[in-house]
Formats: C-alpha cells, sequence, structure tokens
C-alpha cells in the first residue's frame, strides 16, 4: 500500500509525528509472514510550506523527530486562493507521479483542502484525521476547510463524540467514521517528560525576540498569551483593545509571556503598538516557541489567553485555565461546559475582564475526553488499514 500524507501549517506538524511513528513501526513488523494487513506500507510525506520559517517548521522536524518531508512543494505565503491554487497544481503533479492508495490530509489549514480536493479529482482515496469538528462560523476560513475536506473524504476519523454527531448530521455513513480520539495528545504525552525537564529561564532567554530584554521574575506567576487569527489581529481597533487590556490590566496581576506570530507582529507593528510592548516591563515578547518550550510554559501557567484551536486542547488535558478569545470553537469538548478548562470570550475586552477574574481564582483542573489517551496514531492506522 502507498500512502501520501500532507502537512503545510504549524499545526499539521504535532498530528503527523506519531502517525509517521505508526506507520514505522508497522513496517518493522511487517518483515514476518505476509498476511494483507501487515504488508509493508510505502509512505511518502508531502510538505506544502506554508509555514516556511525556521522556527514555524523545521524545529518541529527536528523536536518531534519527523523525517525530512520527501517532497516540498514550496507554496509559501500568499492569499488563500493562491495558496489553495498553487497547492493544487504542484500536489496534482505529485499524484499523477507517485499513484498512492491513499492521500491522508490533517486538520483545516489550506493544505487539507488543496489536497483533498485534488486527491479525490484524481479518484484517490481520502483519509482525513481530525474529521467532523465544527465551529459553524462560515467567515473563519478553517472552517471552509473542513467542510469540504470531509465532504470528499472517504475516511472521517474524528477526535470526539460530538465530531460523530457532526458528521452524521450531513449524511457521512457508519463506513467512513472511526471515532479515534485526539492525535495531538499522542505527541503531548510522548513529550511531556521531555519537556519537563526544561528551566523555564533559559527558554525565555533562548527565544527572546532580538534587541527585546526579558525581565523573568520567577516568585511572580506568569499568563501566555498567543493570537494569530485575523479576527482578533488584523484590524486596528480589535488588536489594540486587546493590547491595552493585556498591559494595562493582566499585566498588573502577572507576567506575560507572549510567543508573537508573524502575521502579528507585523500587524502590532503597523499599528504602532510593538514598541508599548517591547518597552513594557512584564510583558515577554518571544519568537514562535519550539513544541517543547511552549508545553514547558503552559505546564506552569495561570493563565492561557488564546485563538489557537491546539492549545485549547492542550489547556484541558493539562489543566490550565484558558479565555479562548474567540466567540465560537469547533472544538466544544474543550470548553467548560462540556468538562474542559477553556471558556470563550470573544474578543470584547468587558466580556474578557470579567471571566478573567473568575478564571484567575480557578485551581489546574486536568480533564481527559474520551480516547485522548496517547494512543490515538495507531487507532488511525487500524482504521485506515481495515477500510
Ligand atoms: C495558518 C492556518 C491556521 C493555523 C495557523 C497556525 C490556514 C487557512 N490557516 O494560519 O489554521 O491555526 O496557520 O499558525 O491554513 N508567515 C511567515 N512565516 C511562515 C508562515 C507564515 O512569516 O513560516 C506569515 C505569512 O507571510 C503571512 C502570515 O504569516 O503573512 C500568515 O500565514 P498564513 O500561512 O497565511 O496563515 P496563518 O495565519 O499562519
Amino acid at each position: 500500500m502507498k500512502i501520501i500524507s500532507v502537512v503545510g501549517a504549524r499545526p499539521n506538524f504535532m498530528k503527523i509525528a506519531p502517525f509517521i511513528k505508526e506507520i514505522q513501526a508497522h513496517n518493522a513488523k511487517s518483515g514476518g509472514p505476509k498476511t494483507e494487513s501487515l504488508e509493508p506500507i510505502e509512505h511518502i510525506l508531502v510538505h506544502t510550506g506554508q509555514h516556511y520559517d525556521d522556527r514555524m517548521s523545521k524545529a518541529f522536524f527536528e523536536a518531534l523527530e519527523i523525517p525530512e518531508a520527501d517532497i516540498n512543494l514550496g507554496i509559501g505565503s500568499g492569499t488563500h486562493a493562491e495558496q489553495v491554487g498553487l497547492t493544487m497544481m504542484a500536489f496534482e503533479k505529485v499524484l499523477k507521479e507517485e499513484k498512492p492508495d491513499w492521500v491522508v490530509v490533517l486538520g483545516d489549514v489550506n493544505a487539507t483542502l488543496a489536497c483533498s480536493v485534488t486527491a479525490k479529482k484524481e479518484h484517490i482515496k481520502v483519509c482525513h484525521i481530525e474529521a467532523g469538528l465544527r465551529s459553524r462560523d462560515m467567515n473563519m476560513p478553517e472552517e471552509i476547510n473542513r467542510l469540504v475536506t470531509d465532504r470528499l473524504s472517504d475516511l472521517l476519523l474524528t477526535p470526539d463524540t460530538l465530531s460523530i454527531k457532526n458528521l452524521k448530521q450531513e449524511g457521512a455513513t457508519d463506513k467512513q467514521v472511526a471515532f479515534v480520539g485526539n492525535i495531538m495528545i499522542d505527541t503531548l504525552e510522548a513529550n511531556r517528560d521531555k519537556a519537563r525537564l526544561l528551566e523555564i529561564p533559559a527558554v525565555l532567554e533562548e527565544n527572546k525576540l532580538e534587541g527585546h530584554e526579558v525581565h523573568y521574575d520567577e516568585t511572580l506567576n506568569y499568563g501566555l498569551v498567543t493570537l494569530h487569527r485575523p479576527s482578533n489581529v488584523d484590524k486596528k481597533e480589535v488588536l489594540e483593545a486587546l493590547v491595552r487590556f493585556l498591559l494595562d490590566e493582566v499585566c498588573q496581576d502577572m507576567q506575560l509571556i507572549w510567543p508573537v506570530h508573524p502575521r502579528t507582529k507585523k500587524n502590532l507593528q503597523n499599528f504602532g503598538l510593538w514598541e508599548e510592548m517591547e518597552q513594557h516591563p512584564r510583558m515577554i515578547l518571544q519568537y514562535p516557541l519550539g513544541y517543547h518550550e511552549l508545553l514547558r510554559l503552559n505546564m506552569d501557567a495561570s493563565i492561557m489567553l488564546t485563538d489557537s484551536g491546539g492549545l485549547q486542547e492542550e489547556c484541558t488535558i493539562l489543566g490550565t485555565p484558558c479565555l479562548t478569545l474567540r466567540w465560537n470553537t469547533e472544538r466544544p469538548i474543550t470548553l467548560k461546559e462540556h468538562g474542559g478548562a477553556s471558556v470563550l470570550v470573544g474578543n470584547n475586552v468587558e466580556r474578557i475582564r470579567e471571566e478573567y477574574l473568575v478564571i484567575l481564582k480557578e485551581d489546574r483542573k486536568p480533564i481527559r475526553p474520551e480516547l485522548w489517551d496517547g494512543k490515538t496514531a495507531s487507532r488511525c492506522l487500524v482504521a485506515l488499514l481495515k477500510y
């Protein structure tokens, strides 16, 4: 059997790592008596190149021991249509050349959409890992990517039971859907001990932005901030209000560590907000952090303020109180009302402040949703081989 797996952007890398390890383990076992399911798998890893900075891409391949991509499409930055269009054109050539039995796509980034569409048009089976998540917000590019990919995929592997319900409502059949759990948590569990060994002051020193002084006080609590969604960072009035709240209010209570996404940094600079952030004694600005570094900081953070879906999930497992700066989420299982650690606060400062004051008083409460057990990759491969 021949499988092409596709990655494009940062959140894909932690999802592909355990799947590739599972294929390697399968191949190590497959030398024995030939049965149908123990046939060795020929695996090709394609990177579309949407994320290309060392800190957004290469660092994750190294830290998570992902083998170098066999093929890099070198797509880079661009509008959504450019990224998707260029990916489709380049990926079609790969498919015609390689003729795989399956294309495996992950998550909801532009690579997921572009490569699932291209594969289906070439009559190649598509398997979507992390299927069935729905925010019901069609202004989110990721929601469009999820909907199209799931509609086309032959095999839909879901992280939770709410996702199964979504897929069934949209007409997916029993044969198409398998509940496998959350593959990101495989990576978290496999890397927890290594992350724990990192010293926080050393992490902050190594990842400080050029020219930025880190004043980290080990006797004080710290919060973590990550923002990259267009709805939060592309409009000056929205981003400015958020920055004001963080600097004027949250920094009164604690230090804030903020690994800044390239898109956000560009906008903070353009909106004239960057300098004040850089100079604030309790704001610790960082380059985008490596996997272990961010996991280490998350383990001891008093609070997370984020618009990232993946961090919401990691906070659930680690128990970090999490304010999700979005009005909706495709991951409701991470919310307090479903037993998780996260509260939706949108980007209205009054709403954020209200929940911030509540969540600040809460203790860490790690939660483990069903099948978020570190063994999802193995169930993914079993489901694919059994299909
Ligand atoms: C993408 C994903 C999003 C994911 C996020 C994580 C889609 C639709 N969105 O959004 O789901 O949560 O990644 O980071 O696929 N840039 C760099 N260096 C890089 C990559 C990007 O400087 O390595 C710059 C680009 O020039 C661009 C901006 O960052 O201006 C945004 O990058 P882009 O790939 O368009 O989308 P993300 O916002 O990162």
